[in-house]
Order: C-alpha cells, then sequence, then structure tokens
C-alpha cells in the first residue's frame, strides 16, 4: 500500500475541508440537537463529512469509512482499509467559539493506525503522522515524547470526571489532580491529543470518547512515542465507545499504577 500518495490526498482534501468550514463562519449555521440537548451537529458537519466520504470513494473505491455523522458505512470490523473521521471534533466550540475546534481523519489497515491527520483550522496548523514516518505540524517534525513527572504535569480532562458521575469514582481523580501541576479542559478529544502530542500538556484523560474522537490522534501520538490505552490500560479497538489515557510514555504508566489501579469502575 503506498501510504504517503493515500496520505497526500488524505492532507488535500482537509485542507479543503478546512476552507469550507472557514467560508461557514459568515453563514448562519443549522444547528440540531442528537443524544442529548448538548449533543449538537450543525449542516457543516454533515456537509464535511459528505465531501470526504465523495472525495474517498471516487479516488479509493474499496475503502471502507467510518463516519461519526453516519454517511459513511456501517463498519463493524477493521478488516481492510477504513477511515475513520470526525468531520468536526468540538462541535460545541465552532458553534459556540468559532475555534478550539478541528477536523480528525484517520486511515486504519486491519485495525493498525497508518495515518493520523488532525487540523486546527482557525490557527492553520496541520498535525499529521504516517506510521514509522514521523509525525509533523505543517512541515515542522515533532520530538519524541519524554517523560514527566505527575507534580511537573499538566494535565487535560473534563470537569465532569473530577465530580460525582456515573462512569468513574471521582475519589480517584480528585488526588491527580490535586498532585497535577495544573489542569486544562479545551472540549476537543482531537486537539487533546495533539497537545500531548506536542508537550503543551502532558497527559489527557477522558470517560467516554468514539473511535473518530481518538482515530487520528493516536497514530501521532504512537509515532511519538507517547501511550494511548483505556483508563484499564487496554489498547482501544477503534470500533467502540471507551475511556482515555493517553500521555507521555513514563507518566501513563504512573497514572495507571498509582492513581486509577485500585478503582472500582
Ligand atoms: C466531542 C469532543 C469533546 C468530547 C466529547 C466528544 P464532537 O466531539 O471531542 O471534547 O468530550 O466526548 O463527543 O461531538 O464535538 O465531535
Ligand atoms: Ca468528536
Ligand atoms: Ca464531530
Amino acid at each position: 500500500m503506498d501510504w504517503e500518495y493515500i496520505d497526500l490526498h488524505a492532507k488535500q482534501w482537509v485542507m479543503e475541508a478546512g476552507d469550507k468550514i472557514r467560508d461557514s463562519f459568515n453563514k448562519t449555521l443549522n444547528i440540531q440537537t442528537k443524544s442529548d440537548p448538548n449533543d449538537l451537529v450543525t449542516n457543516i458537519d454533515k456537509e464535511i463529512e459528505q465531501f470526504f466520504i465523495g472525495k474517498i470513494r471516487g479516488t479509493f473505491s474499496n475503502h471502507r469509512i467510518l463516519g461519526e455523522e453516519g454517511f459513511g458505512d456501517a463498519v463493524s470490523d477493521l478488516d481492510g482499509v477504513v477511515w475513520i473521521i470526525d468531520p468536526i471534533d468540538g462541535t460545541m466550540n465552532f458553534i459556540h467559539q468559532q475555534r478550539n475546534f478541528a477536523i480528525s481523519l484517520a486511515v486504519y489497515e486491519k485495525g493498525i493506525g497508518k495515518i493520523g491527520i488532525i487540523y486546527d483550522v482557525v490557527h492553520g496548523e496541520l498535525y499529521h503522522a504516517i506510521d514509522g514516518k514521523g509525525a509533523f505540524m505543517n512541515d515542522m517534525q515533532l520530538p519524541s515524547l519524554s517523560k514527566k513527572t505527575v507534580k511537573e504535569s499538566i494535565i487535560a480532562l473534563n470537569a465532569t470526571w473530577v465530580m460525582e458521575n456515573r462512569r468513574i469514582d471521582h475519589n480517584l481523580i480528585i488526588p491527580l489532580v490535586r498532585d497535577a501541576r495544573g489542569t486544562r479542559s479545551y472540549g476537543t478529544a482531537a486537539l487533546e491529543m495533539v497537545f500531548v502530542a506536542t508537550g503543551r500538556v502532558d497527559a489527557y484523560i477522558s470517560m467516554r470518547l468514539s473511535p473518530w474522537d481518538v482515530a487520528a490522534g493516536a497514530v501521532i501520538i504512537n509515532e511519538l512515542g507517547g501511550v494511548v490505552t483505556n483508563l484499564r490500560g487496554e489498547k482501544l479497538d477503534f470500533l467502540s465507545q471507551d475511556s482515555l489515557l493517553t500521555a507521555k510514555p513514563g507518566l501513563h504508566q504512573t497514572i495507571l499504577n498509582d492513581y486509577l489501579k485500585e478503582g472500582k469502575w
């Protein structure tokens, strides 16, 4: 498989999609809700996903597509080549802030991440990696991730996990928040993963994400020696919803062993 060839097309389409999103800023959005009143989708999310699907089908007709908005295929395994797409990750931010969102696109072969692309449209920052070929921000190669202690770390996580919730005993998370140098929450899993990749944060934790939230970020972080698992320390399957713990190499182990391991959840 010529991954460079596929990557070239994918990046070109992501840049075009970015232009479309930027053009939408001065137009009225059609906003709808999905699973709950805070789960938002716009006409632009749908249009961008359909744009990618048209391009992929026209060029790589034997590849399958798993897209958040459901215009792709009904994917229940990762056999062959599968594109995993989140047309806008951080839709709430897109609507409310017109920033802090990204396009996230990944290509997997037999369950292995081959290409990861995350485009921070507003900042013009394209993060991309091909398995085994390094990870980049625009043309700049990103350095490998090095070790950090919890005390020196900034950890990205949503405030939801520090208050009583039905997914994790918040008493496990409170000591981590107390011990860390700082915490941040950006409301976009794709960019929070990119921030781990670039060292802007040292770890990112979430209790529930979907394959399209994490597939591209995982390729980029793995390429830099970071670790991507669920909160049990298991590999993600990129087919179902799961929790996420991604961090610099030693830090991942410390958070898992010293904070999460004894938890009942
Ligand atoms: C959401 C964002 C958010 C995360 C949610 C995701 P969406 O993606 O990544 O940060 O906390 O779980 O669903 O819906 O904006 O694509
Ligand atoms: Ca998302
Ligand atoms: Ca989305």
